[in-house]
Order: C-alpha cells, then structure tokens, then sequence
C-alpha cells in the first residue's frame, strides 16, 4: 500500500471534512499532503500540485515563506497567545496600526475575530447595534445581492445566495432583501460592464428607497463574488452604493475576505471605486494562508455610538477565545512586510497579463461562454450551449472532470460547479501560469466532450454550485 493509501484510510476512517459529501471519496483519492514549498503542495507519495487556487484563496506568497515562517518563530519564542479583554500585546497593536493606514480613509478602528464568517458576523451585529444605541429601533434588516456568498455561520448564510449552501438551513435564517446582482456575466450582448453595472444598480436604489426605514445595512462582494462562480461586475456599482447608502442613512458593508490584499489588481477592491465602507471585512490573505484570523475595520463615528458608562449596557460585548491571537498577528505583519518590500501590487500586473494572454484562446472554444477577469483571478465558464449560454446541469458535475484531470498534471485546480478559475499565489512565475493554462484546456476538453453522465429529473433546482 502507497503512503498516500495508508494516509488515506487513516483519515477517512476519523475525519469528517469540510464541504464535501464524503461517499465521494469511495472514487475520488483524498489527497494526504506532506509538505508545502513555494506554489506547490506535496503529496507522501513525492507527487508535486501547483497550488493554482491558493488553498480557498487564502495563500498569497507560498507554503514556507521563509520571511513568514521567521516571524511566527521569533513570535512563537515571546507570547504564543492572550486573551484580548483587558490585555494586550505588541503584534495586534502593530497590526491594527498598519491596517488603518493601509485601508481607505475614515477606517479608524478594528474589531478581530478568528474566521471569516465570523467577521461577517460582527460586521452584522455590530451595524445593527449602533442603530439601536441611536434609537432607530426599525433598523434591523440587511441587504444583499443575489448570488452572494459570505459565509457559513447562521447570519452569514442569511445574507448569502449560493442555494447549495443555504437551501437546507432556510428555516433557521434571517429574513433579507434579495437586490439583483449586478454580475455581468448575464449583461445583454454589446453591453459594457459599465452600462450594465449601473443600470443594476435601480433595483438596489428601489429597494432602498423603498425599505430604508427598516434596513441597518447593506452588505456585498465588492467586484467578485467568488464563492457564487468567480461572476464579477464593474466598480461604478460601487460608487453608486456607496452614494445612496449615504442618502439613505444604510451602512454599507464591504466583504473583501476574498478579494483584499491584491486580488483584484488593487490593496483593496474598493479602492478602485474610491469609496470607504462603514465596515471592511478581511480574512484569508490577511495572514498570508497561515492561520485564521478576520478583521473588522470601522469608523470612528460608529465606535462612539458604543462608547459610555457600562451601566448604558451599549458596548458591544461580542467576543471569540482567540481574538488577536499573536502568532495569527505576527503571519500578518510578515505579510503586509512583504507587500511593501516587494511593490507586489505592481509586479502583479505583468502576472495578471499573462494570466489573461495565456486563457484567451479559451475564449473561442465551443463550450466556453466567457473567460472573465479582475486582476490576478480569472474564471472560464463552462457551458451545454454557447450561444444560449444554457448551463450544464450541476448533477453532471464537469468541474469535477476538470479538478481529477488537473491533478493527475500536477495541478490543484478545484472549479465551482462549470467555472474553471485560477486564483494563484502571487509568487507564481509566467512559465507556470502558461502550464495552467495548458492543463485548463486539456481538462475543459475532456470535460465538455464527455457524454451527459445524469439525467436531470425535471423541476430539480439548477442554480446550485459544486463547491470550490
Ligand atoms: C467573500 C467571503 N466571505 C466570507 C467567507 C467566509 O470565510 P471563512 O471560510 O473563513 O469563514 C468567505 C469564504 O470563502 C468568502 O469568500
């Protein structure tokens, strides 16, 4: 028995793992991985995968990034962990100092969680809140865009829209306004993302104008939505949301867990619209794909509203064990240490070149609607029919085709239902950008000439994406 095997059923007879059904691994390998090195990952049987998704899009400089690796140590030996209420420590106050400097102005204070969605969470309770502790009692319910995705926790669900994850729990979420995203993916033909961003944009100004009485917040993927199929939309909607946020007394909510830290070919995605949110969420690359950590950067008007007497009972007593924990804190530093050193945002636009120059003759293939991008991610979507953009049914799952064929190349490619994406380290060279490109080809080849493996009862859902 191969080491990978051994390894396997080791796992598989303990484990349960995370978005997955697990009878799939009766056919599908799990993959036990030794060692990370750069932009590969390695298997205990010696085989080596480019990382080409970031491991859920959290890797921005590599496995063992010596200059990450060296601050955790030198960290490891001074303080491992302390609780946040009442104490301190060096790391989260360097940390907290360099992301409001880094971040759009007006962000002036930071609240840590330890994982995305509870990020999302705190960013929700605590907008709400501030409207009670003003004595705008109506003000409870948040806004979001179709096909969003913010995360798993109960009220992250309840303001996300990938039917997949959040079908099930319908019963348990919260009651929110659905607006129309303004995706342009689905743009009529000869209309510019521009164009149709902002003309999206009337169903949010409707809904707004109709319901801001009872609305505390309004909460999106700025430029991406990710978990949604990498469907990504024009930076004008973001001008325009932030506008009437403003007009309508709503605060906006900016998840950028996905998208901060470069990925979109700016620091932040909303810096391209010029725009300060009330909150920013931020996770994943924070901390360079080493440890989980989130971020809530918010204003300094929105602290005051909390500030007073602890008898007022209007602090915000929200809390998780491993707040700022400072291992967490020190990956961050290294982190943001090397986006500076290395003037990565700038480097990347060569990067984001090639990644675009070495995906667009997919552009002509058959079963290809679009190959989309916004800086260092690119997505191809998959199709049954081109001109109609009909998709495959999700039972058929093609994705899946794509990931077995990119693994037995070497390549960690994990779609999301028919989207093929790369979401890489930025330590990536242009050579293999080229070979993922290579091995993106070879496995949309073979997964849109393979003959429909399902028949689809009729009425089953259709809008339900595999997991990335
Ligand atoms: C946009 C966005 N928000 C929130 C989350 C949730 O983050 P976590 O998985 O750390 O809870 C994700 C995770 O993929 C995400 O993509």
């Amino acid at each position: 028995m191969s080491l990978n095997d051994s390894w396997m059923q080791r796992d598989l007879a303990v484990l349960w793992h995370p978005c997955t059904q697990m009878k799939d691994h009766e056919q599908l390998p799990l993959i036990p991985i030794r060692r990370g090195e750069g932009i590969w990952l390695e298997d205990f049987d010696g085989k080596r995968y480019i990382d080409a998704v970031s491991s859920w899009w959290v890797n921005v400089f590599g496995h063992a990034n010596p200059r990450i690796n060296q601050r955790i140590k030198d960290q490891l030996d001074q303080l491992e962990h302390v609780m946040l209420a009442g104490f301190s420590h060096q790391p989260v106050i360097e940390l907290s100092e360099r992301l409001v400097a880094l971040t759009p102005p007006g962000l002036e204070r930071v609240f840590f969680t330890d994982n995305g969605s509870t990020g999302i969470e705190v960013s929700l309770k605590m907008s709400f809140h501030y409207w009670r502790n003003c004595g705008r009692l109506t003000k409870q319910r948040f806004v979001t865009l179709t096909n969003s995705y913010h995360g798993e926790t109960v009220a992250a669900m309840s303001v996300g829209d990938v039917a997949l994850f959040t079908d099930t729990y319908k019963p348990l979420l919260l009651d929110t306004f659905k607006v129309p995203s303004p995706d342009c993916y689905l743009r009529p033909e000869g209309v510019s993302w521009e164009e149709h961003s902002r003309t999206m944009f009337a169903h949010m100004e409707q809904t707004l104008a109709e319901h801001h009485e009872e609305i505390a917040a309004v909460i999106v993927e700025p430029l991406i939505q990710g978990a949604g199929g990498m469907r990504m939309y024009h930076p004008i909607y973001l001008k325009l949301l932030r506008e009437a946020c403003d007009r309508y007394e709503v605060h906006l909510i900016l998840d950028e867990i996905a998208v901060g830290f470069g990925r979109t070919g700016t620091m932040f995605a909303c810096e391209q619209a010029e725009i300060t949110p009330d909150f920013l969420c931020l996770s994943k690359a924070l901390t360079g794909g080493y440890l989980p950590m989130a971020a809530v950067l918010t204003t300094d008007k929105l602290y005051q509203a909390f500030y007073d007497d602890y008898s007022t009972l209007r602090a915000f007593l929200h809390s998780h064990t491993y707040t700022g924990n400072p291992l967490a804190c020190a990956a961050a530093l290294a982190t943001l240490d090397i986006f500076e050193q290395d003037n990565v945002i700038e480097a990347n636009k060569a990067l984001a070149a090639r990644m675009a120059s070495a995906t667009a003759h997919l552009a002509d293939h058959p079963n290809v609607a679009e190959v989309r991008q916004t800086g260092m991610a690119v997505a191809i979507e998959m199709v049954a029919d081109k001109a109609s953009k009909t998709p495959y049914p999700w039972q058929e799952r093609r994705g899946l085709k794509v990931y077995q064929h990119a693994l037995e190349r070497g390549a960690l490619l994990r779609p999301l239902g028919s989207v093929v994406y790369f979401l890489p380290p930025y330590t990536i060279t242009e050579e293999q950008i080229d070979f993922l490109a290579e091995v993106a080809s070879e496995g949309i080849d073979i997964a849109t000439r393979a003959a429909a493996s399902v028949t689809v009862a009729p009425g089953a859902p259709v809008n339900f994406h595999d997991p990335g």
